[in-house]
C-alpha cells in the first residue's frame, strides 16, 4: 500500500523532500502530496519545513508482518493478521469483523488509535508507533459463563512475556491492569486490557480482547493521562516493538488455548504470585458503595478476595475500581 511505503521512508525521522520521495516510489510530487495529506488526515504527526520537506518527529520502528514472523509471531493461529497505520480503536475493528466471522480467530495491530478506549468509555492514549495496541477476536463455544477470569489470564500472558524479555518488576492489578510499583501507592500503569463480548451470551460467543502496552511514554503523554503511567523503555528495557509484539501474542495464544479448555483455575496460583496489591490495604469502589479490606488474592474463579471486618468476601470484576489506601487514610 502506498501509505505504508511512504511512512517507511519517513520512519527514519529525517527530512525527505517531496521530490526525493516521489522518485523513490516512482510517483509524481503531486501524488506524494496527496498521500501525505492522507497521513495527516489519519492524525499521523508529520512535520513539514519549507525547503527541507517532511519528517516524523522521531525515528520509529514500524510493525511489519515479516519482522513479527521473524520473532515467532503465531500467524498460523489466526485467519487474518493485519497491521494498520491508524484506527479509531482496534477493539472496534474486531467487533465489526465479528459481525461476519463467527468461528475464526483474527488479530489486528495498529500503529496508533484516534479513539483508544479503556473501561467505561475512558480514553486510552495511543500515540503513533511508540507503544503497542492490538485486539484479538477469539470465539468461545461455552457462552459468557466460561470467560470469567479471562482478563486475568490475559494479564498473566503479558506478564509472562515481559518477564521472559527481562522487563523487571511487572505486576498485575485486578481485574485488568499491568503495572509497575516504583514508589507510587497505586503503581504506575504499564498496560491495560479491555474485553468486550458479542454473539449469543448463553451459547457460542465471540470475545474481543484488546491490549494496550506502553513501550515509550514521554512527558508530553503523561500530561494527558490522569494517573501514573510508564513504558518499558522508561524501565530500562530497549526492545524491538516487533519482537515484543510477537512474544506477547505467542504467550497470549498459549494462555487462551489453555483457558478455553481448562478455565482460570490452573492459573490462579501464578496470578496470585504476581498480584501487585497482595496484602495491601485497599478500597474497592462499587457502583454505589465502597468497601475496605486487605487484598487476599483471587479465588479459582478469578474473583477478588478481600479480608474485611466481616470476614473474607469475594467480588466479581464488573463496574468496580480498586485503589490502595494510603497510610493514615481510611
Ligand atoms: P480502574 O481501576 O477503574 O480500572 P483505571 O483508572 O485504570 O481504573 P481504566 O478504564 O482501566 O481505568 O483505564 C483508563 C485510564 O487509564 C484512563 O482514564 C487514564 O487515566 C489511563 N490511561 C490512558 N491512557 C493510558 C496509557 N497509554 N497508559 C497508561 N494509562 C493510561
Ligand atoms: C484499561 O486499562 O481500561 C484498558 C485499556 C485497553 C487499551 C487497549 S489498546 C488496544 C485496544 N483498543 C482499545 O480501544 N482499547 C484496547
Amino acid at each position: 500500500m502506498m501509505n505504508h511505503a511512504l511512512i517507511e521512508i519517513l520512519a527514519d525521522g529525517l527530512f525527505h523532500s517531496g521530490e526525493d520521495m516521489g522518485s523513490s516510489l516512482g510517483i509524481s510530487r503531486a501524488a506524494i502530496w496527496k498521500q501525505l495529506q492522507k497521513l495527516e488526515a489519519m492524525n499521523i504527526p508529520l512535520h513539514s519545513v519549507k525547503g527541507k520537506g517532511y519528517r516524523l518527529p522521531e525515528a520509529v520502528e514500524l510493525l511489519k508482518l515479516d519482522a513479527l514472523q521473524d520473532h515467532g509471531f503465531p500467524s498460523d493461529k489466526f485467519a487474518t493478521s493485519n497491521i494498520e497505520l491508524s484506527l479509531d480503536s482496534t477493539n472496534n475493528r474486531m467487533m465489526s469483523v465479528a459481525e461476519t466471522n463467527i468461528s475464526d480467530r483474527h488479530i489486528v495491530l495498529a500503529e496508533m488509535q484516534t479513539a483508544g478506549r479503556g473501561r467505561r468509555g475512558r480514553q486510552w492514549l495511543s500515540p503513533f508507533a511508540r507503544n503497542l495496541y492490538f485486539s484479538v477476536l477469539w470465539p468461545f463455544s461455552q457462552g459468557i459463563a466460561a470467560i470469567q477470569g479471562l482478563s486475568l489470564a490475559v494479564g498473566l500472558a503479558i506478564q509472562r512475556s515481559l518477564k521472559e524479555q527481562g522487563v523487571p518488576g511487572v505486576g498485575l492489578k485486578w481485574p485488568n491492569d499491568i503495572l509497575v510499583n516504583g514508589g507510587h501507592a497505586d503503581g504506575a500503569k504499564l498496560g491495560g486490557i479491555l474485553i468486550e463480548l458479542t454473539g449469543d451470551m448463553s451459547d457460542a460467543c465471540q470475545v474481543v480482547i484488546g491490549v494496550g502496552l506502553n513501550l515509550d511514554i514521554q512527558p508530553k503523554d503523561l500530561a494527558q493521562i490522569d494517573q501514573q503511567a510508564v513504558g518499558v523503555k522508561q524501565l530500562g528495557g530497549q526492545l524491538s516493538r516487533n519482537a515484543m509484539a510477537a512474544n506477547i501474542v505467542s504467550h497470549l495464544c498459549e494462555v487462551l488455548e489453555q483457558f478455553s479448555s481448562e478455565g482460570f483455575a490452573p492459573l490462579q496460583q501464578e496470578w496470585n504470585d504476581n498480584d501487585a496489591f497482595r496484602g495491601k490495604k485497599v478500597r474497592l469502589i462499587l457502583p454505589s458503595s465502597e468497601i475496605q479490606g486487605i487484598c487476599a488474592g483471587v479465588n479459582e474463579k478469578g474473583e477478588l478476595q478481600l479480608q474485611t471486618d466481616e470476614g473474607l468476601k469475594a467480588f466479581n470484576a464488573g463496574e468496580v475500581s480498586l485503589r490502595v489506601v494510603a497510610e493514615g487514610e481510611g
